[in-house]
């Protein structure tokens, strides 16, 4: 079973998709260090993150950078979504990720395209959204947790820049695919928005069983 989760950025869909993938013992891709990968080594490596030859550049990225906690921050984010504009870094990245999600047994995957672009057939697609209030709250709490000094207010401003960036762009853009399942986690704790998510996969299971 392929299992599709998208939706902005600090919506919860990281954790979704973690969760869901332990339930259900399949394995995880969080997409979006791929693009932080890119972002940050092109910004590393001296280029212009805007100008499509230096991002493509550094899609040759190191393996071991995924690990690298520096992705995690929201400069990094930043980065990704500015290298995700060009259709040539998307597409760099795009194999890697197909066969990642065609692996025998099923995978679950999280980002921006999964249910549009990356695996439009997934069994369960979601998309998670919240309020900007709400994901800039979480956003500030893990920076805090990090002992990372920023202000919420940098943070909902950094967060509003980066859903506009993503929605607008030509190639791709952040959009729920027509025949996924909304789930707003604004107001929810971390176990009620697995436990919801849980329960739509299933739903989506039996929807495709019982249309067999
Ligand atoms: O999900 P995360 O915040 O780590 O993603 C960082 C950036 O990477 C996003 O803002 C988005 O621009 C880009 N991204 C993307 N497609 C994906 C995953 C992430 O364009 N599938």
């Amino acid at each position: 079973m392929i299992i599709a989760v998208d939706g902005p950025t600090a919506s919860g869909k990281g954790t979704i998709a973690a969760a869901l993938a332990r339930h259900y013992a399949l394995p995880h891709l969080d997409t979006g260090l791929l693009y932080r990968a890119v972002g940050y080594q092109c910004a590393a490596s001296g280029g212009d993150p805007d100008r499509v030859d230096d991002a493509v550049l550094a899609c040759g990225f190191p393996d071991a950078l995924l690990a690298d906690p520096e992705l995690r921050n929201e400069a990094t984010g930043g980065l990704a979504s500015r290298v995700s504009v060009h259709p040539a870094v998307r597409q760099c990245l795009f194999q890697r990720q197909r066969v990642f999600a065609l692996q025998p047994g099923g995978a679950v995957l999280d980002g921006r395209d999964i249910g549009t672009v990356i695996a439009p057939e997934a069994e369960a697609k979601l998309f998670v959204i919240a309020s900007v209030e709400a994901r800039a709250r979480r956003r500030f709490a893990e920076m805090q947790e990090q002992g990372r000094d920023v202000s919420m207010a940098d943070i909902a401003a950094e967060l509003a820049a980066r859903d506009e960036r993503d929605r607008k762009r030509a190639e791709a853009p952040l959009v729920a695919a027509p025949d996924a399942v909304l789930l707003d986690t604004s107001e929810l704790s971390r176990d009620a928005a697995i436990a919801a998510a849980i329960a739509m996969v299933e739903a989506a299971r039996k929807g495709r069983t019982d249309r067999l």
